[in-house]
């Protein structure tokens, strides 16, 4: 029998390489298809671990290149989707929205009318899984929660690129009938995300004695969740998840990205055998990001009470593996650092 054919998109990325080696791994009676174009963000060293699975394919390729993406429907018949494939750094929207408009909006669309184009005859059993972000709903102040019906009030070009996205997967769900299901989900952390982020970028400050840039004041709080929690909860909505519904997917872990920045600096002190307070004496406060939003946090009692999920780490444990995977894969560190990561350093960093 032919097996199940999955399409995962952005799977180079840092949350797609997890929800890709989870599937292969997990799955061997689907067939795994990993579109990803490949661009600053992807990386195939992600994948090295499954990447001669017989059950897994890479397809180089572009979500905004529409007749690619029907060409490929059609040859692999996808029975679901798992869209990931984004531009996904706030500080890049607000230097060059463009890309956010062109990948998440246009990106978006041309697949939604790929799988319902392919679909159309033969609805049963499909899915179309769109993974987005808390930051759609807004910025917090210091009291409250996201919860599924928070109104969107998106505020940075990347918010409102995944906003305009969720809401014509919502779309197509109620004016075409297309089987959509959708989560918004808070900041990941863990092995393998870019260094432009903030963990991953203080890590690798913290171990080469570089100053560590803090917007503002540092008093942003961000709702933390460790991906591999993340791709479990994928696991579970694209398989339990019910048609036309949205899922909230949070760590219930808040914190201030000065706290956050501290407790990092314990960890790697430790680690790297110097003395407590050392690494602390990097933090530098730089030039807040405009628009920066305040708080983000979310009630995920939704995903918890009808489908079981739960995040399994503690925030202390969770920094720790990913210091340790970071420490442990220089490799992997470097080769991304040698690209075009410096020009990228000096423009955002050097201006503020
Ligand atoms: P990432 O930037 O690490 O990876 C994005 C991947 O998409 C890369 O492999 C890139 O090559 C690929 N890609 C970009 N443009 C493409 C295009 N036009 N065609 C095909 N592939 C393209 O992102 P991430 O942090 O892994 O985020 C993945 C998804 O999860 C995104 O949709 C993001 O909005 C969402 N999300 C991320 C977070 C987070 O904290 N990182 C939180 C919630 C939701
Ligand atoms: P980031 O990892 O970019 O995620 P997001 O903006 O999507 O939440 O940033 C997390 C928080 O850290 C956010 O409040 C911005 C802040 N930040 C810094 O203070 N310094 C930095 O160098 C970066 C990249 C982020």
């Amino acid at each position: 029998m032919a097996k199940k054919s999955i399409l995962i998109t952005g799977g180079a990325g840092f949350i797609g390489s997890h929800v890709v080696k989870l599937f292969v791994n997990k799955y061997p009676d689907y067939k795994i298809v990993n579109l990803d174009k490949l661009t600053y963000a992807g990386n195939l060293e992600n994948l090295k671990d499954i990447e001669n699975a017989p059950n897994y394919e890479f397809v180089k390729g572009d979500i905004v290149d529409d007749p690619f993406i029907f060409e490929l429907f059609k040859r692999y018949q996808f029975e679901g989707v798992i869209h990931l494939a984004a531009e996904s750094h706030v500080d890049r929207s607000i230097a060059n929205p463009n890309e956010f408009i062109k990948t998440n909006i246009v990106g978006t669309v041309n697949l939604l009318n790929a799988a319902r184009n392919i679909w159309k005859d033969n609805i049963e059993g499909k899915l179309f899984y769109h993974i987005s972000t808390d930051e759609v709903y807004g910025s917090l102040g210091d009291e409250g929660l996201f919860v599924e019906e928070t109104s969107y009030d998106p505020r940075s070009p990347y918010s409102a690129s995944k906003a305009s996205s969720d809401h014509l997967v919502r779309a197509y769900n109620h004016t075409f009938k297309l089987p959509v299901v959708i989560t918004n989900c808070s900041n990941n952390y863990g092995a393998n995300q870019f260094p432009e982020k903030l963990i991953p970028l203080a890590i690798n400050n913290i171990k080469n004695k570089k100053s560590i840039p803090i917007y503002g004041k540092g008093e942003n709080v961000r709702d933390w969740l460790f991906v591999d929690d993340h791709a479990n909860a994928i696991d579970l909505v694209f398989h339990k998840g019910n048609i036309g519904e949205t899922y909230n997917i949070g760590g219930n872990n808040e914190w201030q990205n000065i706290q956050l920045i501290h407790s990092l600096c314990a960890i790697m002190d430790k680690k790297l055998g110097r003395e407590e307070g050392e690494s602390a004496q990097l933090i530098t406060f730089v030039k807040d990001r405009a628009g920066h939003d305040l708080r983000y946090a979310i009630d995920s009692s939704k995903i918890q009470n009808e489908l079981g999920w739960k995040p399994s780490l503690q925030f202390e444990e969770g920094l720790e593996k990913t210091v340790d995977w970071y420490l442990g894969n220089s490799v992997w560190l470097d080769n991304i650092l040698s690209g075009d990561y410096e020009n990228y350093y000096d423009e955002q960093y050097h201006k503020r």
